[in-house]
């Protein structure tokens, strides 16, 4: 793969829904998720204006970065945060490797998958806009209240985008300027 951008990102990223796909065979919900994850994650960084690389990785990132859960449940039981980042970056490794991705693309997939759950240190809006896709599926699938769904807006929300999707999906609305 010379490049992420393009006609070939959107061939690696089609294969990879397909790798993930296989890979949680029988776990619907969890392929439902991701690639809600995705298409959001896809719009806020087109909206806010990333480079082809960046975009790239933060759409990969998006579709595996729940990958963590299934080796989390069968070793320990439980999805917890900390298990997910501990047993995700392996498996998203050898899937990537299989796709031809980028080393430097992969290791910085593999730091997101193991921060998914980290809302200290965001370095950058792969980072950003990531914990805010997932926020925005987790809202609607856990059905998040009213002062969960603000408490994440306040902590976690940087981007423009990000703020009017959650302002207008779940607080009634209109964006407001301070947030
Ligand atoms: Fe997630």
């Amino acid at each position: 793969m010379d490049s992420v951008q393009g006609k070939d990102a959107e061939a690696v990223l089609a294969k990879l829904v397909d790798a993930m796909i296989a890979y949680e065979a029988g776990a619907a919900h969890r392929v439902g998720h991701f690639l809600k994850v995705h298409g959001f994650a896809k719009t806020i960084g087109q909206l806010e204006g990333l480079d082809g690389r960046t975009l790239f990785t933060l759409e990969t990132a998006a579709l595996v970065h729940d990958i963590g859960i299934r080796p989390s449940l069968e070793k320990y039981g439980s999805s917890a945060g900390a298990h997910q980042e501990e047993l995700g970056p392996g498996p998203a490794r050898e899937i990537l490797a299989g796709l031809g991705v980028p080393g430097d693309v992969t290791d910085r997939v593999c730091f997101l998958v193991a921060h998914h759950h980290t809302y200290t240190g965001v370095d950058g809006p792969d980072y950003q806009i990531l914990l805010e896709a997932d926020f925005l599926v987790n809202m609607l699938e856990e059905e998040m209240g009213p002062e969960a769904i603000k408490s994440a807006y306040d902590r976690v929300f940087r981007t423009e985008t990000g703020k009017r999707f959650c302002m207008r999906m779940y607080m009634g609305g209109a964006a407001h300027a301070n947030g």
